[in-house]
């Protein structure tokens, strides 16, 4: 089973945007967020992030699902598929990926880190422990803490990021009491900032309700707009893919 985590931090906070409605396909949200409290059990909460339009420059670390095509924060090739490969420039995808489509949204620049199959990373060391399989369980709580140590290292000069955007995609509508562990001690981790670092901002995405609610019955993919819940993309070598 993959443990995935996409965090993104947002620094600099002035910006203009345009948003347009048009760009995802009449893919859209047909859940409600979870909404709770970042002191309290998993939830989908904003502690302090301003409207993403206020952010100049995203920088996105994460794997497959973030995963640009260069993984070096530079310039990415066109998001556009060239069979036999089903990548779209080296995607996992058919197109951009999600942070892209953030940026497309608020005009802003995204610096892309994110490394398809975490376990290969070279940028960032907690992500060898982002993708862990179901007989490496022993590694959730390392993992979270790892996760913890490095969003702290990211609010220290020269980097000073104050503003985290933290999606937490494991499961896949599969849950299991040590992933749930997982998740809520990074998230009780970030709450612990909150707390001691000054200006420290975090949000936190739940995708648990929105696998549920495209994997399962209530309210089903066709209710988000898709037509179908497998994947975008034309070749067994990728996977699912439909953000
Ligand atoms: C699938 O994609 C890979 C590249 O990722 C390519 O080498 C291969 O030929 C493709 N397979 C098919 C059946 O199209
Ligand atoms: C959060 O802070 C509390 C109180 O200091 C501490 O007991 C707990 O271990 C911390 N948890 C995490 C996940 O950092």
């Amino acid at each position: 089973m993959q443990r995935i985590i996409i965090l993104t931090i947002f620094i600099n906070i002035i910006g203009a945007l345009r948003f347009d409605n048009q760009h995802n396909d009449g893919i859209h949200l047909a859940v409600g967020p979870q909404c709770g409290r970042l002191s309290g059990t998993v939830a989908d909460v904003n502690a302090g992030l301003l409207p993403l339009q206020r952010y100049r420059t995203i920088v996105a670390f994460g794997d497959s699902y973030t995963d640009g095509g260069t993984r070096d924060g530079g310039l990415r090739a066109p998001a556009i598929v060239i069979p036999p490969n089903p990548k779209a420039g080296g995607r996992t995808t058919n197109g951009p990926v999600w942070v892209k489509d953030i940026g497309s949204d608020t005009g802003a620049l995204v610096k892309d880190y994110a490394v398809e199959y975490s376990s290969e990373s070279r940028t960032f060391r907690y992500e060898t422990y982002l993708s862990v399989p179901a007989d490496e369980v022993g590694n959730l709580p390392k993992a979270a803490n790892t996760i913890i140590e490095q969003v702290t290292l990211l609010t220290r000069p020269p980097t000073n990021a104050r503003s985290f955007l933290v999606l937490d995609d494991y499961g896949r509508g599969t849950e299991s009491v040590a992933g749930d562990a997982f998740k809520q001690q990074y998230y009780t981790g970030l709450y612990n900032l909150s707390r001691t670092i000054p200006g420290f901002k975090a949000a936190f995405v739940d995708f648990k309700t929105i696998w549920n609610g495209v994997l399962g019955p209530d309210p089903g993919y066709k209710a988000f707009g898709y037509a179908s819940d497998g994947a975008c993309t034309l070749n067994s070598s990728t996977h699912y893919w439909f953000l």
